[in-house]
């Protein structure tokens, strides 16, 4: 079974895509997927040869190393276009999650699913795929205990959009939904203190806590 985080990433996962699973460490959700035959295979990634050693004999134990492999890189620089045709990207901060984006020439195309799961810093993640023409499918958000998590669906459509400081923040969350509300209000908390150093956060936090309102 995974946890809340994990199986809330895999929930938006298509049937019968493939999938890459970029920064896997232990590759519990490619083995998820295929064992539960929501894909017919896998490739599982990590930059650094521990987690994926790791994932590796996880994938043994699950007798799945004909339908998952393991690929030893830096975002998807060792992947060739055809390796898959969902990405998924879990686990690291947004910063992580945008250089690997950025590096990655041919992601740019309507054919490839991103979900992406940053663990800080959405908003900036938001910000880099509303500038380089990518467009939010839909946005969830699941917790852990006290911890809060975030999941974008998006893909590449070449338009890009205008967007102001609030919508950033505001993404694709659907504020009808307690957790996505828990999570934006835990974030315009965060806002609320960064706000003592940079005072022009202000309008965003109202903006936001108007959007709160409206929804409840
Ligand atoms: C905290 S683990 C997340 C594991 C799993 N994706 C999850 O969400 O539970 C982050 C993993 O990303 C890997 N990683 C960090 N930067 C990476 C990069 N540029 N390319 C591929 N993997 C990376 C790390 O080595 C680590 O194993």
């Amino acid at each position: 079974m995974l946890q809340n985080r994990l199986r809330l990433i895999a929930s938006l996962v298509d049937r019968g895509s493939v999938v890459a699973d970029i920064g896997t460490d232990h590759a519990h959700l490619p083995v998820y997927l295929v064992k539960e035959n929501i894909i017919p295979r896998a490739v599982a990634c990590d930059i650094r040869p521990k987690p994926l050693e790791k994932g590796r004999l996880y994938i043994q134990a699950n007798h799945l190393e004909d339908k998952i492999s393991t690929v030893l890189s830096d975002g998807l620089q060792e992947l060739p276009p055809e390796t898959a045709d969902t990405f998924i990207m879990a686990g690291m901060g947004a910063d992580v999650l945008i250089h690997i984006l950025s590096e990655c020439e041919y992601i740019r195309d309507p054919r490839y699913t991103l979900i992406l799961q940053p663990m800080s810093r959405y908003y900036e993640l938001i910000r880099y795929l509303y500038k380089s023409g990518f467009s939010i499918i839909t946005q969830v958000c699941t917790h852990e205990g006290e911890r809060l998590y975030t999941v974008i669906k998006a893909r590449y459509s070449g338009s890009i959009r205008l967007f102001g400081e609030a919508d950033i923040y505001l993404g694709k969350l659907e504020l009808n939904h307690e957790d996505s509300r828990k999570f934006l209000i835990k974030e315009i908390q965060k806002a609320e203190r960064r706000a003592i150093g940079d005072p022009a956060l202000n309008s965003v936090i109202e903006l936001l806590k108007g959007k709160l309102y409206e929804s409840n």
